[in-house]
């Protein structure tokens, strides 16, 4: 079965003792709770080391928002996958269209990303999701395809079965515009059937898959209902914890 997933993602915001607040929060609003998803932050570097140590792991699992392509060495103001776990934290998110955007960060980068990240037993959040261009000509599934095809269905079926994916339409994030329920559910299920195609239904029933973009406390329990969203990559919300915590009881 899979598992049902709320990661929030911060992004770069909150200083080290405001994001050690809102962990702290938020761990603190779940602590009696019997949660029917996973719970994940995606904080800052700087924030991972103290967010896991101040939090219940158990309960709330921390994420990087990246790592890095090499391995270790002279790159100067990198992170490494390495390092990323050493300090407790169990996934890092990858592939986030504001890293393939701004940060030119292509397949061929991602793919090395991806295979350090399962190396040092990381669970990546892979993200994938067209821009309004895309969406408006109608080229939405052969886009998001073409991401997967050039990197992460190229794994092997055992290294696959580790990844969670995210889908985020890039007009959706942080624009307050949603994907409507049916938008986000028909490409979850495409999504959902060329991993079928690819690595077979078991693989592809078994693999979480994540809405993400403009998701929010009033229309999580709406998207989280439909058959092929196992719950949602969540930025400006995941940094309020009442509306963070209301996505959660969504489920
Ligand atoms: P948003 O961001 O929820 O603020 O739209 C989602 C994301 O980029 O992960």
């Amino acid at each position: 079965m899979r598992k049902n997933i709320v990661a929030g993602n911060w992004k770069m915001n909150k200083t080290l003792q405001e994001g050690l607040t809102l962990a702290i929060e938020l761990n603190d609003a779940l602590a009696t709770e019997k949660l029917n998803c996973k719970v994940v932050i995606g904080t800052p570097f700087i924030h991972l080391a103290s967010v896991t140590k101040a939090i219940d792991t158990k309960k709330i699992a921390v994420s990087a928002q990246n790592c890095s392509d090499k391995e270790s060495g002279a790159f100067t103001g990198e992170i490494s996958a390495a390092m990323v776990k050493s300090t407790g934290a169990e996934y890092v998110i990858l592939g986030h269209s504001e890293r393939r955007e701004y940060y030119g960060e292509t397949s061929e980068v991602l793919n090395r990303k991806v295979a350090l990240a399962l190396a040092n037993g990381l669970t990546p959040i892979y993200c994938c999701g067209e821009a309004l261009e895309v969406r408006n000509s109608n080229g939405q599934n052969d886009f998001v395809k073409n991401q997967l095809d050039e990197t992460i269905f190229n794994l092997s079926v055992d290294d696959f079965k580790k990844l969670v994916i995210a889908y985020e339409p890039i007009w959706a994030i942080g624009t307050g515009v949603t994907a409507s329920t049916e938008q986000a559910q028909e490409m979850l299920s495409f999504i959902r059937s060329i991993i079928a195609n690819k690595f077979g239904n078991d693989v592809a029933e078994n693999t979480s898959i994540l809405y993400g973009g403009s998701c929010n406390a009033k229309n999580a329990s709406e998207l989280f209902a439909q058959p092929d969203i196992d719950g949602g990559l969540i930025g400006g919300a995941s940094l309020k914890v009442a509306d963070f915590k209301a996505i959660i009881d969504a489920f």
